[in-house]
């Protein structure tokens, strides 16, 4: 059964083939698809295309499939290609020929873009929510943690002092900037595409900003040319700030991994958080971690199979298009799931409160020994050089004693200031 049905059956293996996977993505999409064309049909009135009463048919025949899609009982038969065929299909069965009319000035191109504009603007709302809670799980974590110290390395040697409030405080921020990327990638898909019909529009009288109304879209795509390039770019957004946040999860399990190390012992984890060996009997893995660095390691690569796939596609609608749905749909979902175990985990971590007296750490305060002399009048050069004789020499004695105060620095972590940075940015996701 196919919408474009002109007396021929598709051979079955070009059927299969070309319907890929979207049966199945295709029911991610199936409420927004009834939510278009609830838009679209009451807009068809509006310019005299249906009537008051065949509105009313419709809206009660779509409104019967949208509890459906609810109850979990909505699918797609093999045979229908997609979910805005199978939803024709319900209607024109249920109610006979009006069914069909709710077609008219449209086409499956521009249902799949509005579609996709509602779903990726739902998911994108997800990933804030749960990139927010994460941040208030860090920000909290900083606060509790903020007076217990440990070795800031760089070059892998030990550096200078650091401390767990910098450390979570840090991927806080983080995700503040992850979540203005998160915000543009929102703003993009939150504009109306209803109307460009096969990609150019249509001689039917359309009113698309009062679509663009019902639909809760804060602007149109205008140029319907513009609307229809708009597959793909929509999805590269909300995959590059996927991405963006993968990139800032998957090196803060790097840090759990390496800091869970008997080598380092800075973050523990209850027994039942850890994985064993089937060999060495004392083993308890990381293997969270060790997933989530893959997972997000990976979902920084969507940004790429987008761009690969959509790279140099000829102007106009492209079935290359439907395969989009195929990267970019696991990696919304992944993406939640990795924050929500990053959350979850963050409520059992457990903090070496003294790491940082072990004598292999002696050398992290002579930066500060260097101040404190350079504050008592010693010039910075001299200051350097002294305390540098005394390394040098095996008779640096480490004051352990540590003073900042500048904004953002282990005494003085902004956390408040950062919180606000982070609040100013979700306000904007309505
Ligand atoms: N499944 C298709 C997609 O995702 C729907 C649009 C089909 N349009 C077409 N001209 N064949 O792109």
């Amino acid at each position: 059964m196919k919408l474009w049905d002109k007396g021929y059956e598709p051979d079955k293996m070009i059927e299969e083939f070309t319907v890929g996977q979207d049966r199945e993505l295709d029911l991610r999409l199936a409420r927004y698809d009834v939510e278009g064309s609830m838009a679209h049909i009451r807009m068809l009135e509006s310019i005299g295309l249906l009537t008051k009463s065949e509105l009313e048919v419709l809206l009660k025949g779509l409104g019967e499939i949208r509890a459906e899609i609810e109850r979990g009982e909505f699918t797609i038969e093999p045979g229908v290609e997609d979910v805005h065929s199978q939803v024709e299909f319900i209607l024109t069965e249920r109610y006979g020929d009006i069914g069909k009319k709710i077609h008219s000035g449209r086409s499956r191109n521009d249902q799949v873009l509005v579609d996709l504009k509602l779903f990726m603007r739902d998911e994108l709302r997800k990933i804030a929510h749960a990139t927010e809670n994460l941040f208030e799980r860090l920000q909290s974590l900083s606060e509790e943690y903020q007076d217990v110290l440990m070795p800031g390395y760089t070059h892998l040697q030990v550096a200078m002092p650091s401390s767990f409030g910098l450390w979570f405080g840090a991927y806080a921020e983080a995700l503040a900037d992850d979540m203005q990327m998160l915000l543009a990638a929102y703003r993009i898909a939150d504009q109306n595409p209803l109307g460009s019909a096969a990609g150019y529009g249509s001689s039917f009288p359309l009113n698309r900003t009062m679509t663009t109304e019902l639909l809760g879209f804060s602007d149109l795509h205008y140029n319907v040319v513009a609307a229809q390039m708009s597959r793909g770019k929509t999805e590269r957004a909300a995959a590059m700030a996927i991405a963006s946040i993968a990139s800032t999860l998957a090196r803060f399990a790097m840090d759990v991994c390496m800091w869970m190390c008997q080598n380092f012992g800075f973050v523990s984890f209850p027994d039942e958080f850890t994985t064993g060996s089937s060999i060495m009997p004392h083993k308890k893995n990381p293997d969270v971690f060790e997933i989530m660095r893959g997972k997000c390691n990976r979902l920084q690569s969507v940004p790429n199979e987008i761009a690969l796939l959509t790279a140099n596609l000829p102007l106009g609608y492209n079935r290359d298009l439907q395969l989009l749905k195929d990267i970019t749909f696991p990696a919304t979902t992944e993406i939640v799931k990795c924050l929500e175990m990053w959350d979850f985990m963050l409520q059992h971590i457990r903090i070496n409160r003294d790491i940082i007296n072990d004598p292999k750490y002696d050398y992290l305060f002579t930066v500060e020994d260097v101040n404190r002399l350079a504050l008592s009048g010693m010039p910075y050069r001299d200051a350097y050089k002294t305390i540098g004789m005394q390394v040098q020499h095996g008779e640096y004695k480490p004051t352990r004693e540590v003073h900042h105060t500048h904004e953002g620095s282990t005494g003085n972590l902004c956390n408040d200031r950062i919180a606000a940075k982070m609040h100013r940015i979700i306000e904007q996701f309505k």
